[in-house]
C-alpha cells in the first residue's frame, strides 16, 4: 500500500498513554505522527543493529588533530571506504579539537567495518552514528 492512512487499535500501559500525552500536550505534537516517527525510529534502529540491508546515515566524529598521524591515518580509512562515503564535512571546532560529520549510505556490515577502523585510531575521542532509513 502506498499513500494513506490505516486506523489501527494499540494497547498500551494507562502510564505510558500519559507520559505520551503530557509530552503531545506541551510540544503539539499530532499523537500519530509522533508514534508514526517512533515506529520509524525502532524499525531503522533494529534493521541497524540485528539486519543486514542498505541504511543511510551520518558518522559524526571527534578527534584529537595533535594525536600523531591521525589526519592522516583517517584520510586512508576514508579513502578505503569511498563507496559508501557520500560527503565529509570538516569543523575544526578549537586548537586541539576536529570535528568530522562523514554522510553514508550503504551495506550495513559495511559501515559498521568504517566505524570499527575509525574507533582504533589513537585520537579518536567520539564517534556516533544517526540511522535513517533510505
Ligand atoms: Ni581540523
Amino acid at each position: 500500500m502506498s499513500g494513506g492512512v490505516t486506523r489501527i487499535s494499540i494497547s498500551i500501559p494507562p502510564d505510558l498513554l500519559k507520559e505520551l500525552d503530557n509530552f503531545i500536550e506541551k510540544s503539539g505534537y499530532d499523537r500519530s505522527k509522533v508514534i508514526q516517527m517512533a515506529i520509524r525510529n525502532f524499525l531503522t534502529d533494529y534493521r541497524w543493529t540485528h539486519e543486514s540491508g542498505d541504511i543511510a546515515g551520518a558518522l559524526i566524529l571527534l578527534y584529537d588533530h595533535k594525536s600523531r598521524g591521525i589526519e592522516e591515518s583517517l584520510t586512508d580509512i576514508q579513502h578505503e571506504y569511498g563507496n559508501i562515503i557520500t560527503s565529509t564535512m570538516h569543523v575544526h571546532l578549537d586548537e586541539n579539537n576536529c570535528l568530522e560529520i562523514i554522510a553514508v549510505k550503504g551495506e550495513s556490515g559495511r559501515i559498521k567495518e568504517l566505524m570499527e577502523s575509525m574507533m582504533m585510531e589513537k585520537g579518536v575521542k567520539q564517534l556516533k552514528l544517526a540511522v535513517v532509513a533510505k
